[in-house]
């Protein structure tokens, strides 16, 4: 199971629409994937679920301070519209997660282990913010991809997310990170082609080739809570997560065999 985290401390540069459309992308290919939504903004849960189709949330999972049981992450798992695709939604409830005991951050780990051989993938969307609700993600993960978004300021802050990766590296050191991807880019403007050369001039070769255009299906296709996939597939917005979906599985090594995902390096393994 390889469980990616969709993170970048700064808000609006698509990491939920990343986080949506890499999944679809996954299940479409007939990769078992489930998508968590560890955002309380619940985003990316509105791509998948209108609000009447959530019950149990990731916040009955993980908050344990209010709760009389603990249940298993499979409690608040539920299935979409799509083959192969499941998802942990989110609520406004788990903003309450920050105020848990430290020891909390590790409660998604445990928690998604017993699933690493139900998913290939898990895709897990985090807030904007630094806190223990974005450790507990990077905690849970093997990869972690970065959105960024193709402005002039959207560079600051890079900093501080490498720090809390490295922080976070420490206790988890199976964590990599699997790369950069600019986001909300227009080729009308120079503003967006000179963040793009600043990107990679400082991040090299961890930045994706592929290039995330502003598209308005993106930006439509959770107002009809589906990705953009299903909602447009023809669009230049599925074309372009389509492409960041092949480097993806390129920088993984990965390729499928008799319906089980398979990694480079693992052959040898029964
Ligand atoms: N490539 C794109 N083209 C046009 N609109 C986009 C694109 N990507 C995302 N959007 C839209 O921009 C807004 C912000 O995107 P998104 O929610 O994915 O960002 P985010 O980083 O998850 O935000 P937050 O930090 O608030 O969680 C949304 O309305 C989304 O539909
Ligand atoms: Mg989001």
């Amino acid at each position: 199971m390889i469980t990616i985290s969709i993170a970048n401390q700064k808000g609006g540069v698509g990491k939920s629409t990343t986080a949506a459309s890499v999944a679809a992308e996954f299940a479409m290919r007939g990769y078992e994937t489930l998508l968590v939504d560890g955002d309380p903004q619940a985003n990316v849960t509105s791509h998948f679920l209108a609000p009447d189709q959530i019950g149990t949330s990731i916040a009955d999972v993980l908050i344990e301070s209010e709760q009389r049981e603990k249940l298993p992450l499979e409690a608040a798992i539920v299935t979409t519209e799509m083959d192969h695709l499941d998802i942990v939604p989110s609520k406004l409830r788990f903003a309450r997660f920050e105020k848990e005991p430290a020891i909390a951050i590790n409660r998604l780990r445990s928690k998604l282990a017993p699933l690493a051989s139900t998913y290939d993938f898990v895709i897990i969307d985090t807030p904007p913010t630094l806190g223990q609700i974005l450790t507990t993600p990077l905690l849970a993960s093997s990869h972690m991809v970065v959105p960024v978004a193709a402005s002039p300021l959207a560079q600051d802050g890079l900093d501080d997310l490498m720090s809390t990766f490295e922080e976070v590296r420490s206790t988890n050191p199976e964590l990599i990170l699997l790369g950069m991807v600019c986001t909300m880019f227009d080729g009308r403007t120079a503003v967006s082609a000179e963040s793009y050369r600043s990107l990679k001039e400082r991040y090299g070769a961890r930045v994706f080739e592929t290039i995330i255009h502003r598209n308005v299906k993106l930006e439509e296709s959770p107002a009809f809570h589906q990705p953009v996939q299903l909602y447009a597939p023809n669009s230049r917005g599925a074309l372009l997560y389509s492409e960041l979906t092949d480097e993806i599985l390129k920088r993984l090594g990965a390729r499928k065999n008799k319906g089980k995902l398979k990694l480079a390096g693992e052959e040898t393994r029964a």
